[in-house]
């Protein structure tokens, strides 16, 4: 465990030796009455020793770049290098047991032999790797290679005692994006609670790998957060892309209208690793606004018409609701394509 910043008050407190044996447990609560303490139960702020899972990819590029910047030490394990600067690579076969538990237990750099006091624990693992969609490999080898692997690094972590995961689950949960023909959500917007009944093998895996963290959170009671996320945007893709969305809007139908900027992608993470003692959570993950140029009514009129509507939505307001990830981890996203291209 890294330097924390922690008030005042609360390092008076619980001196530091004290906050770091209960690193992960979740210290007493901080009493310092003008901004809140990292070191309060569910807003814990470290710079963790993190394992990041695929992280040469194109999500979690922008990920370990954001949390690099927020000072955590980050080794990428893949079948590909990443070659960020600060980033140990480690190329690994997540399907492969073997080499998960070894890595997990592994030092992260060379610096971590001078201290002498053996192999430092991982405070969190972020798993993002996997076959990102369908038809990339045969259904089968995609439901296979993602839920072995993230049946192997949930294992390994909870064996070797590491108290949080955090792993990439999909939009595609909920059954409407991979459908054969068009298939509408239950009811608009979508939250964590609609039925995620999906047919494709991508999206099923995504389904049984949230089985799967569950079960492991009720065997270890360590911390383990899904992220639904939705389709990834990087920067350069608002000026590529969007142009043709907002020309035609149905080419978003499938995505549910969404999307996550890859950058607010990083802060959600960082999010969930400052987030303790939530257990098992599936979060939607995706920007406060649609990624199409009509309004959201217009949306609905065109699109929806006939969907139960929850409630009153803003005038561009997003059908895959993210406030549960605002409310529990305090999810802020900060961009948006109508500012980007703007
Ligand atoms: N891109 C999106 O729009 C999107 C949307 C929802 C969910 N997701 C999920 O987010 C995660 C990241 O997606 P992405 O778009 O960055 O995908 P990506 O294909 O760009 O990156 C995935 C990475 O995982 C690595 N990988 C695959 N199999 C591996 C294995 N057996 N062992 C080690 N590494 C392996 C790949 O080498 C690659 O670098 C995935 O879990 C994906 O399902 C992505």
């Amino acid at each position: 465990m890294g330097q924390r910043a922690i008030c005042s008050d609360h390092a008076r407190k619980y001196p530091t030796d004290r906050v770091a044996a209960t690193a992960g447990r979740g210290p007493p609560a901080c009493v310092a009455a003008d901004t809140p303490c990292p070191l309060d139960p569910l807003r814990i702020i470290v710079q963790m020793r993190v394992f990041f899972t695929g992280g040469s990819g194109k999500a979690g590029r922008h990920a370990i770049a954001h949390l690099v910047e927020q000072g955590h030490r980050v080794v990428n394990g893949d079948l590909v290098p990443l070659g960020h600067p600060g980033v140990a690579d480690l190329r690994l076969d997540l399907t492969d047991a073997g080499q998960v538990f070894n890595a997990l237990s592994a030092y992260a750099g060379f610096d971590e032999l001078e201290p002498g006091t053996g192999v430092p624990s991982y405070d969190a693992v972020v798993h993002f790797a996997a076959i990102p969609a369908i038809l990339f490999r045969p259904d089968n080898e995609t439901f296979r290679i993602n839920t072995l692997s993230t049946y192997n690094v949930i294992d390994a972590a909870v064996k070797l005692g590491i108290r949080k995961v955090i792993f990439a689950s999909s939009e595609t949960t909920y059954g409407i994006c991979f459908a054969d023909g068009e298939v509408r959500p239950e009811y608009v917007p979508i939250d964590e609670e609609h039925p995620t009944v999906p047919s494709d093998s991508y999206a099923m895996s995504k389904v049984v790998n949230e089985a799967t963290a569950r079960s492991f959170q009720r065997r270890s009671g360590i911390d383990i957060y899904g992220l639904r996320i939705n389709n990834v945007i990087e920067p350069h893709e608002y000026a590529t892309k969007f142009p043709a969305f907002v020309a035609d809007p149905g080419l978003r139908r499938r995505n549910i209208f969404a999307y996550i900027d890859a950058r607010d992608l990083g802060q959600m993470v960082d999010c969930c690793l400052r987030t303790d003692g939530l257990g098992f959570e599936v979060f939607n993950v995706s920007n406060d606004d649609t990624s199409v140029g009509i309004t959201s009514d217009e949306v609905y009129e065109q699109f929806y018409s006939g969907v139960p509507r929850r409630r009153a939505m803003g005038r561009y307001e997003t059908f895959y609701a993210n406030d549960k990830a605002k409310q529990l981890v305090g999810f802020a996203p900060k961009h948006s394509w109508r500012n980007d291209l703007a």
